[in-house]
């Protein structure tokens, strides 16, 4: 059991495992643009908990399995005995002897770790209160594409110190960028994930000051899943952290902008940025698929 690889957060592959995962992700999405077969994991299952909502996630984890030849299951909380108090422990040591990997979203990060403690197939985080790391793998390999390493390039992270901040801070640390960080004051990333980062991030309260120069301008909702009561709260407390073309055009005149979606017009980001040609949030959306691809062979198949 103890060889078995999770994806909880980032830092569970190495920099030089990112590297080789992100290749295999062009790899793989150069064989299904061209339409040719790529049955790499014929028979394999995914079981996929979903305790909230999800669009991107789940499609391209379908997708992608059916793409392999395997099957992915969607298991939602209200028709499984999870949703009845079956324990996480009980249920990962069930489930791991069906399927060849689970991937769960749900609410606090401690779920999927308490799962993955008791399964013994690889656990994917699909995004938790902390972390959402398969949205990096997508991000990477996206802006990966369009203008090559982002080691040494800088990124500017706008808005709510969130699950996305959070994975963003230990992307940084992995891949080698700069991270400036600009939130409402009381709305910044944990302490200790901040710290993990090291001296790759710095974290403030401006956010001209973090896209001045930037390669990469990021941002997301101002009221994640489990939020919504806050909205209103959270829409006066974020009034001035709406990227648009003024904050853009600090950025670097080269600079890509992404948003993990879904994205509110108007509040996070404005319309014009989000359908402007710095914006690349439809193909970073698409990378999901190719990405979580090389993620599943990855952990199945072994690196
Ligand atoms: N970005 C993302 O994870 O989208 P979904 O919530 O639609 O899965
Ligand atoms: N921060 C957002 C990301 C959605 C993909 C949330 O947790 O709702």
């Amino acid at each position: 059991m103890s060889a078995v690889r999770h994806f909880l957060t980032l830092g569970d592959l190495s920099s030089a495992e990112h590297r080789r995962l992100i290749q295999r992700a062009c790899e793989l999405k150069r064989l299904q643009r061209a339409g040719e077969p790529h049955a790499f994991l014929e028979n394999r299952v995914l079981g996929m908990i979903f305790e909230k909502s999800s669009t991107r996630t789940r499609v391209s984890f379908e997708s992608g399995m059916a793409q392999f030849g395997g099957h992915a299951m969607f298991l939602s909380p209200r028709d499984t005995q999870l949703g009845r108090g079956e324990p996480v422990e009980d249920t990962a040591r069930v489930l791991s002897r069906m399927v060849d990997a689970v991937m769960i979203r749900t609410f606090d990060h401690e779920t999927v770790e308490r799962f993955a403690s008791c399964s013994r197939s690889p656990v994917i985080n699909g995004l938790t209160d902390r972390f959402h790391p398969c949205q990096l793998l997508a991000d990477m390999l996206t802006f990966n594409e369009h203008r090559g390493e982002i080691r040494g390039r800088t990124v500017a992270w706008v808005g709510d110190g969130n699950n996305m901040c959070h994975s963003y801070i230990n992307a940084a640390r992995i891949f080698g960028f700069h991270l400036r960080i600009a939130t409402p004051a009381g709305f910044e990333p944990e302490a200790e994930v901040v710290a993990a980062g090291g001296d790759a991030v710095q974290v403030g309260n401006d956010p001209r000051a973090a896209v001045e120069g930037a390669d990469l301008v990021v941002t997301d909702v101002w009221a994640s899943m489990g939020q919504e009561e806050e909205q209103a709260q959270r829409e006066r407390a974020f009034a001035d952290f709406q990227v648009d073309e003024d904050l853009m055009a600090l950025a670097d005149r080269e600079a890509l902008f992404m948003h993990c979606l879904p994205a509110h017009r108007g509040e996070e980001v404005s319309a014009g940025v989000l359908e402007g040609e710095q914006s690349v949030v439809w193909e970073e959306a698409e990378n999901r698929l190719h990405a979580q691809k090389a993620l599943l062979e990855f952990l199945i198949l072994g690196g």
